[in-house]
């Protein structure tokens, strides 16, 4: 196993919006980041995932980019950027910013000249396509509701967007498009940010022919997903981004990749290959899903799941790959109130998440705000809510089908991404020290609870705790480089492992559950020596192959 600071470092995401505003806009900021980095060194984090920050119009809140080599006016300068990135640096903390080029902005000026004239040179960087019988080229639907075409009166053809009318898909089959990609990269590259994390990148392959999706229902539009997630050039596409760009640079890079089995992980990631360090799986988000429908159809967690697909994730990348290891981002609900219990045993189950995630074998990424137990948040009203997956789908499926706004609204309280996205809890002044004016959006109400000056000053926090994860993955190797074996895998309540390197072993027993169980554990190895690491429980030298776990307690011990 080849040693790499990336597989050593921790995470943490930045979704500026939310973070912290420095001029009272009500918008966070880049001066906010900046003011934020004591607080992140603190913590002990190596990375930081910035989310977008380039210029947008913010139809989906910077994921919709009009010029990929400025900055947002809304959250500062260039200037203010690079100081921000001199100031990470300075306290050893490095940058990747994100990488979102299956689609550009329609208001980009590669679109608006595409859109002028079917000869225009930028035409083909997007796909067009004539309609079929006055209708859609086909039968696809969009990841935020409706078809993935839009109809253009001007040259009379429909243009592809998987996900708002307003993020066309750029065309990769266009070499000019490729190379102009590979140069914005290395114009970040060489302002010395140290990698990308990158958008639904195994959606730039589209399958020829765009065929329509399966439709035995009759549905107005289907998933077409077979036909551009992990398509046919994908990893010639990648292959030649490494070739051009990636490995000129000492830098890490993670792929988001929905849909990407453990089998194709392997192939996307594994070290031979030179294509991604990592990437962003999501088999372990879907399983509180319906099968066969999509996030807004609930249904409860089996741990067996949870632990058999991150299990296969594991041992599918123990040899050359590597995994990426997360709860939480600004597309997730928040991991307590997901999997956790955000009330009774806030705290302790909180740390029982993270327990249990970081001491897997991978890369583990900190979600803002997860490392004070940021709850998911209920606003009554519709209107409160700014996301546009949510609002469309609540438009479509109370206007338009007329379902049940109540159970939508569970839905959304459930899985919405508002969830992550209220503004990061600092204090429990007003808006909780987010902003001195009004937020874009609403804070959520138990920040006087939950906040991070409260966190600080309390040595038993979810902050410390996170604190003292980090630390131990700089402390043992085996927490990095050890390989990866389940324990327990029937149990549905016991989440269990062992970590192995050389002569040593880790064993991490988790408890999902508010109930007690004992631990048995029935083949332990030979071992002379036992090291207590961390728990969430008050816990002293007990015979670890035997002894009874509290609600929600996690325990992790080093054999040798
Ligand atoms: C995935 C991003 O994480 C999400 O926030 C965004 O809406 C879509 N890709 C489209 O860019």
């Amino acid at each position: 196993m080849t040693r790499n600071w990336w597989k050593e470092a921790v995470v943490y995401q930045i979704y500026p919006r939310s973070f912290k505003d420095s001029n009272g806009d009500g918008i966070g900021d880049i001066k906010g980041i900046i003011e934020k980095l004591d607080y992140l060194k603190e913590l002990g984090v190596d990375v930081v995932w910035l989310s977008p920050v380039y210029k947008s119009p913010n139809d989906d809140n910077g994921y919709d980019i009009s010029d990929y080599r400025r900055i947002m006016d809304e959250f500062g300068t260039m200037g203010d950027w690079e100081e921000m990135l001199e100031e990470m640096h300075k306290r050893g903390i490095k940058l990747i910013m994100d990488l979102v080029v299956n689609h550009s902005s329609d208001e980009h000026e590669w679109f608006v000249e595409s859109k002028k004239s079917k000869d225009n040179p930028y035409r083909d960087y997007y796909i067009w396509r004539p309609g079929k019988n006055g209708k859609e080229p086909n039968n696809w639907e969009a990841a935020f509701s409706g078809s993935v075409w839009e109809y253009d009166e001007q040259t009379e053809e429909y243009f592809l967007h998987l996900f708002s009318k307003k993020q066309p898909d750029l065309n990769w089959e266009h070499p000019k498009l490729r190379q102009e990609v590979y140069d914005m990269m290395k114009f970040w590259l060489d302002k010395g940010i140290d990698g990308f994390r990158m958008d639904v990148i195994n959606f730039i392959s589209k399958v020829e022919g765009l065929p329509d999706g399966e439709n035995p229902d009759g549905k107005k539009y289907v998933s077409g997903h077979q036909y551009f997630m992990n398509g046919p050039r994908i990893h010639e596409f990648l292959q030649e981004m490494n070739q051009e760009v990636l490995r000129k640079y000492d830098i890490m890079t993670v792929g988001e990749m929905p849909g990407v089995t453990p089998e194709q992980g392997k192939l996307y990631t594994g070290e031979e290959r030179k294509e991604l360090n990592m990437v962003f799986q999501f088999e372990h988000m879907d399983l509180d899903t319906q099968p066969g429908k999509n996030k807004w159809h609930l249904k409860p967690l089996d741990l067996r799941d949870l632990k058999q697909s991150l299990g296969k994730w594991q041992s599918e990348l123990e040899d050359g790959g590597w995994n990426s290891l997360y709860w939480n981002n600004h597309d997730q609900p928040r991991i307590v109130s997901r999997w956790g219990d955000d009330k009774e045993y806030h705290e302790t189950s909180a740390k029982m998440l993270a327990t249990c995630l970081h001491m897997m074998k991978g890369t583990p990424y900190i979600y803002q705000g997860e490392e004070l137990g940021m709850t998911n948040v209920r606003f009554n009203n519709i209107e409160d809510y700014k996301d546009i997956e949510t609002i469309n789908m609540y438009n479509e499926r109370v206007h338009e089908y007329g379902d049940n706004p109540e159970e939508i609204m569970t839905s959304i309280y459930t899985k919405g991404r508002d969830n992550a996205r209220t503004p990061v809890q600092w204090n429990d002044q007003e808006n909780a020290g987010f902003t001195e004016g009004t937020p874009w959006i609403k804070v959520n109400p138990n920040y006087k609870e939950i906040n991070a000056q409260k966190a600080m000053e309390n040595d038993h926090s979810i902050f410390h705790y996170y604190k003292k994860l980090i630390q131990l993955r700089k402390q043992h190797d085996i927490i990095v480089y050890g390989s990866f074996e389940m324990l327990y895998e029937d149990h549905e309540e016991i989440f269990a492992y062992t970590r192995t390197l050389h002569d040593d072993k880790l064993l991490v027993v988790t408890n999902f559950s508010g109930n007690k169980h004992d631990f048995n554990w029935t083949n332990p190895p030979e071992y002379n020596n036992q090291e207590f690491l961390i728990s969430n429980y008050e816990v002293k030298d007990v015979d670890v192959t035997n002894f009874t776990l509290q609600p929600w307690e996690a325990r992790v011990y080093k054999l040798k």
